[in-house]
């Protein structure tokens, strides 16, 4: 699949040559270590964590947001918690592939560990997720994303007429891809609204601020337009339950996020919103994908423009964002998915063509916007006098 980034490549483009806190320079708390260690020389096992039920593969999506012991096999000595990948622990247990027969996939955060009390396998405490694959941009809070629970309500949704033709699995893994998409774009408007927030903080200028507001008044519409389409294929209305912003103030970077989330999550979910209409033959799907590509790209641009402006004023910042640009990867290509044509036909790209759409998106525009924004050698914008004013 070939993505035509030509439109997406101006906006962010655009953004970089109209643009121009850090707040403090935080450095991020590893809260992954071990200070609760119960370790002795006494020759007794004591635990060292918290008590947890141990993860198991039988639990399935329940063990979403849980926290839970998840061990490995003992080979030598057990790693210190700080040491351990998560993402590969937690897949040991729950498996590679991908969560929903789509690009989603298992992961996990160590919080403490080993485990003392397990002498033959190396045993650690973590908090377990799933990386969503969604098209959007994710409310982020303390690294975890943030989204409402799904349920039956008519409050979010409107009537969208679109021909079913198909069997039962079909539908209801279309139902579960709308629904998410409409939980990541819901979770959307919070992100946007906390920007907003922070713009306000950083005495940012009234342009962004402008834009930020209207985005957010997009992902409310992108949320609507998916709950719509999701509930027809569910057979009933659905809409957001409540979402929490407990602690979505705090111990946050605005510039590192914005970067993280908006210069490339949202250029790559531009551009899979696009190669998404392109393939969409159901047209009342492929005109709110062509609304939400058309959406995204403009809050690329967003992003793009905030990050110019904050290195600006804070250029010491360059480093932290060359470095996160850096160390950005994209996982393996997923396998191709043998309904592709169908589910192509609602909306929903395979995973391994989302997944070629975002290595273009990020050879194509996000690298060279990404080079060119760090090297461009940023002024403070003149103060005006007050008889200009
Ligand atoms: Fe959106
Ligand atoms: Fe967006």
């Amino acid at each position: 699949m070939r993505a035509n980034l030509t439109v997406l490549h101006h906006h962010v483009f655009l953004g970089l040559i109209l643009g121009g806190c850090i707040p403090k320079d935080t450095t991020p708390t590893d809260d992954s270590g071990t200070d609760d260690s119960g370790s002795d020389d006494t020759g007794t096992l004591e635990r060292r964590c918290d008590e947890h039920p141990e993860l198991s593969v039988d639990e399935g999506m329940d063990a979403e947001d849980q926290t839970r012991m998840v061990c490995m096999e003992k080979t030598d000595e057990c790693p210190e918690a700080a040491d351990v990948n998560g993402w590969e622990l937690v897949q040991g247990v729950m498996g590679s592939e991908p969560v929903d027969g789509g690009c989603s996939t298992w992961n996990g955060t160590v919080q403490c560990g080993p485990e003392a009390l397990e002498v033959d396998r190396c045993c650690y405490i973590v908090d377990v997720t799933v990386d969503w694959c969604d098209i959007g941009r994710p409310f982020t809070v303390q690294g975890k994303a943030r989204r409402s629970a799904v349920r039956e309500t008519d409050r979010w949704t409107e009537s969208v007429h679109i021909q079913l033709d198909l069997g039962p699995d079909l539908r209801s893994r279309l139902a579960d891809y709308w629904t998410r998409m409409a939980l990541a774009e819901h979770a959307s408007v919070a992100s946007f609204a906390r920007f907003q927030l922070q713009l306000l903080e950083l005495a940012a200028p009234p342009e962004l601020c402008a834009a930020a507001t209207r985005a957010m008044g997009d992902e409310i519409r992108h949320a609507r337009d998916s709950f719509a389409i999701a509930s027809v294929f569910h057979g009933h209305q659905v809409g957001p339950g409540p979402l929490s912003s407990e602690g979505a103030l705090s111990g946050n970077d605005p510039l590192l996020d914005a970067f993280l989330e908006g210069c490339i999550g949202e250029t790559i979910a531009a551009a899979q919103a696009s190669a998404a209409a392109q393939a969409c033959t159901e047209p009342n799907i492929r005109l709110v994908l062509e609304r939400i590509a058309d959406d995204e790209a403009r809050h690329a641009s967003l992003a793009w423009r905030f990050a110019n402006w904050m290195l600006a004023e804070h250029p010491e910042a360059k480093p932290r964002l060359q470095a996160a640009l850096n160390a950005f990867q994209l996982g393996e290509a997923p396998e191709k998915d043998p309904d592709a044509d169908i589910l192509r036909r609602y909306g929903r790209l395979p995973a391994s063509e989302m997944h070629e759409v975002a290595v273009q998106a990020l050879s194509e525009v996000i690298r060279p916007a990404g080079a060119q924004l760090l090297s461009m050698t940023v002024r403070k914008p003149r103060a005006p006098a007050i008889s200009d004013a």
